[in-house]
This record gives C-alpha cells, sequence and structure tokens, in this order.
C-alpha cells in the first residue's frame, strides 16, 4: 500500500535536522531551534549546517568576511537579469539567477562544493535586489554591499534601505529560522536531483521551484495577500469564517509533520509583535491574531512560520512578492547540506510506485481504432 504524500515514511536518514518530535520540536544538529534564534546569529547558523559543527570566533569571523566579499554579480548575469520581464516573478528571478550563476560558474568537480554553497547564499539576496530596482525604475544598484550581515545585506537588497536595529535582528530570526526543515518537499528535492550526481546548481534550481507553490514556501506571501486585505480584526473574524465555510484554505497554517504546534511560529511572531510598534499599518497584527484564534476554534489548527513571518516581513518594508525569495536565500544552507550529505553517501533515489491502471490488455493498431 502507498502512503498518500508519503506522510510518516522515513525516505532516508539525516544527521542535520530533526522535524517534529513530540509533535512540536525542530532541532539543527542537535540544537533546539528556540537556543539558536536566541544566541545565534544566521551566519553561526549557515555554518553549522554547511559545516557541521558552530564556528569558533575566528572561523566566523572570516566565514563572513567570505560572504561579504563573494557578493558581487558578474557582468553576464546582471545583463541576464536585465533581461527578465518587470511583470515576472521575483521566484522566476532567483532560480534565474541560480541557473545562470551555475552556467557562468559551474561547480566542476564536486570538491568545490562548498565554494558553490558560500557563493550563492552571498549572490541570490543581490540578485533580488539588483533585478527588483532594475525592473521598478531601471537602476543598475551595487550589490556588493559593506553590509555586515547577511540579514542586513537581504534587507537592503530587498528595501532598498540601510535597516534598522530592529529590523536587522528580526530579518537575522527570520533567517534562522527558515534555513532548515529536514524532508520537506523543496528539499527532498534537492536531494533527488543530488542522488543522480548532477550538480550543485541543478539540486538548488530545481529546489527553488519545488519551494515556490502556496503549500510550501509560498505561503508566507499568500498570508500576506490574506491578511493585507482585511481592515481590522472584526473583518479578519467575519472574513475567515466565511472562507472556511467555502472550504478554503487559509495559508499560513497546519503542517504536514507537526501536530500540536510550529515551534518557529512564537519566535517570528514576538517579532512581529516588536516590529508592529509604531507601524502605520500595525493593526496587521491584530488581524492576524484575529485569524490565528478562528482557525484554533474552528479547524484546531495552529500557525506555521509562514504565517507571521508574512506581518513580519511586511513591518520591515520587503516588498510581499520578494517574501519567498528571502525564504530560498535562506533555505541555500539547508538545501546545500543535505546536497553534501546525499552525496556523502549516495544511492539513486528511485521509490516504486503503487500500480491502479489497467491490467495488460492488447495493443490495437490505430487503422483498426475506429
Ligand atoms: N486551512 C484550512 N484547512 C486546512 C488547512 C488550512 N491551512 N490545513 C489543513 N486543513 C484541513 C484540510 O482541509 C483537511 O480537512 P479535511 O480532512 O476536512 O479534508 C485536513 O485539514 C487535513 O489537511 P491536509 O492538507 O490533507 O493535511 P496535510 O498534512 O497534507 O497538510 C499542509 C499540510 C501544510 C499542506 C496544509 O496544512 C496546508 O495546505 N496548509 C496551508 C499551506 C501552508 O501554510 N503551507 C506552508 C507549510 S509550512
Amino acid at each position: 500500500m502507498s502512503q498518500a504524500g508519503l506522510r510518516g515514511v522515513a525516505a532516508g536518514q539525516t544527521a542535520i535536522c530533526t522535524c517534529g518530535a513530540g509533535g512540536r520540536a525542530l532541532h539543527y544538529r542537535g540544537y533546539s531551534i528556540e537556543s539558536l534564534a536566541a544566541g545565534a546569529t544566521f551566519e553561526e547558523v549557515a555554518w553549522l549546517l554547511t559545516r557541521g559543527e558552530l564556528p569558533s570566533a575566528a572561523e566566523l569571523e572570516s566565514y563572513r568576511a567570505r560572504l561579504r566579499g563573494m557578493r558581487g554579480l558578474p557582468a553576464k548575469l546582471r545583463e541576464a537579469l536585465e533581461r527578465i520581464p518587470a511583470e515576472a516573478h521575483p521566484m522566476d528571478v532567483i532560480r534565474t539567477g541560480a541557473s545562470m550563476l551555475g552556467a557562468l560558474e559551474p561547480e566542476g568537480d564536486f570538491s568545490r562544493q562548498t565554494d558553490s554553497a558560500d557563493r550563492l547564499l552571498a549572490a541570490l539576496p543581490g540578485v533580488i535586489g539588483y533585478w527588483s530596482a532594475f525592473a521598478s525604475s531601471g537602476k543598475r544598484v551595487e550589490t556588493e554591499t559593506d553590509d555586515d550581515s547577511l540579514a542586513g545585506h537581504a534587507l537592503r537588497m530587498t528595501t532598498g534601505a540601510a535597516p534598522t536595529a530592529e529590523r536587522l535582528r528580526a530579518m537575522d530570526v527570520s533567517l534562522i529560522l527558515y534555513a532548515e526543515h529536514e524532508f520537506n518537499a523543496s528539499t527532498f528535492v534537492a536531494r533527488v536531483v543530488a542522488a543522480t550526481l548532477s550538480d550543485f546548481h541543478s539540486a538548488i534550481v530545481s529546489a527553488i521551484g519545488a519551494l515556490r507553490g502556496p503549500l510550501h514556501g509560498g505561503a508566507n506571501e499568500a498570508a500576506m495577500a490574506l491578511i493585507g486585505k482585511f481592515a481590522d480584526a472584526e473583518a479578519a473574524r467575519a472574513g475567515v469564517l466565511e472562507m472556511l465555510k467555502r472550504k478554503e484554505k487559509i495559508m499560513g497554517f497546519g503542517h504536514a509533520v507537526y501536530t500540536v504546534r510550529d515551534p518557529r511560529s512564537d519566535i517570528i511572531k514576538e517579532q512581529a509583535r516588536i516590529l508592529s510598534a509604531g507601524h502605520p499599518r500595525g493593526e496587521l497584527l491584530e488581524v492576524s491574531e484575529a485569524v490565528e484564534a478562528v482557525m484554533r476554534a474552528e479547524k484546531n489548527l495552529f500557525p506555521n512560520l509562514d504565517f507571521y513571518s508574512a506581518s513580519s516581513y511586511h513591518f520591515m518594508g520587503v516588498p510581499t512578492p520578494l517574501f519567498t525569495p528571502i525564504f530560498a536565500v535562506s533555505r541555500t544552507t539547508g538545501w546545500a547540506a543535505h546536497i553534501f550529505e546525499q552525496r556523502a553517501d549516495n544511492k539513486l533515489i528511485r521509490p516504486g510506485a503503487e500500480y491502479i491502471g489497467p491490467e495488460e490488455r492488447e495493443f490495437v493498431p490505430l487503422e483498426k481504432r475506429g
């Protein structure tokens, strides 16, 4: 018997992440997500995922400098980005950018996989920022910023402004929360591609394609579209009840693995609360809480990471279509870790299928088919 959506099936082994223990826990290489979000920076987490252990102070300093030095985009990549229509979705852009970088700077030998991972992580915020500015105003922005952290660089590339301390902290936390999530759809895709012994960029581009759907990473953008249309909490309550009556799905709720709660939700909700104070659309927090209350009462469903990421990114000044690309930037670290792990003990991934089609039958030549 096949299992719908492979729910509950262990499709392989990993030492990178445990997700869903007790219905609610998440650990990266043994560290709880709560401890990492409270005590680490995104670069420490990126190093932990891609190298296996937390960095020493010296390792962290040189890793940050290395990523800062890899932000520049080759001229041919900038030309390609300029040719993407202004109406394109930024997920098309980041997918194309990752692919073009793979063509211009191919991984070649797998011994260079860590270089490819660092380069993509450092370059992708610039891919989004360069295209966004060019598509909206014809401006060619400099992607080699001197922002110290990837969070600061990502904020500058997506908002066009220097980040405040509050936004910087919120973006850093968000990147930590989005970095890794075991055998989720996009990561599994990356592992399937890596298992054919294909190149690093092909695995990442495939993963970006899987991430984009609203049942996966695209949920943060869809959640923003939902909360953005309600003027206040009362309108949100009434609107969501109506949607549930029509059997519509509310994006940003429920989870395929967690059964009790998504441990990342409370952490990002706290960032949304901090950022909402004094924001002209601060009421989006009460709107979100009203949606959360209805979903608990009516469906016993909890918010996942994507739900309060939507208001958080909005309060940070990030345009809604750039929400999922930021997720992709962060998840590049988790994808990379899984590609490395897959390659280290590889076996082609090729599951079977339960056949439900017709029994064997006789072939009828075309001229006799009526
Ligand atoms: N809104 C409304 N109902 C939901 C729901 C949601 N967000 N998520 C699940 N449900 C309901 C389904 O309609 C279904 O009800 P039914 O049994 O009456 O048909 C039931 O809960 C089971 O849903 P299903 O989609 O089969 O469960 P799953 O374990 O496969 O779902 C998700 C996991 C994430 C795909 C699902 O919760 C979902 O689509 N959520 C919205 C998208 C999203 O936020 N994705 C990001 C995930 S991090």
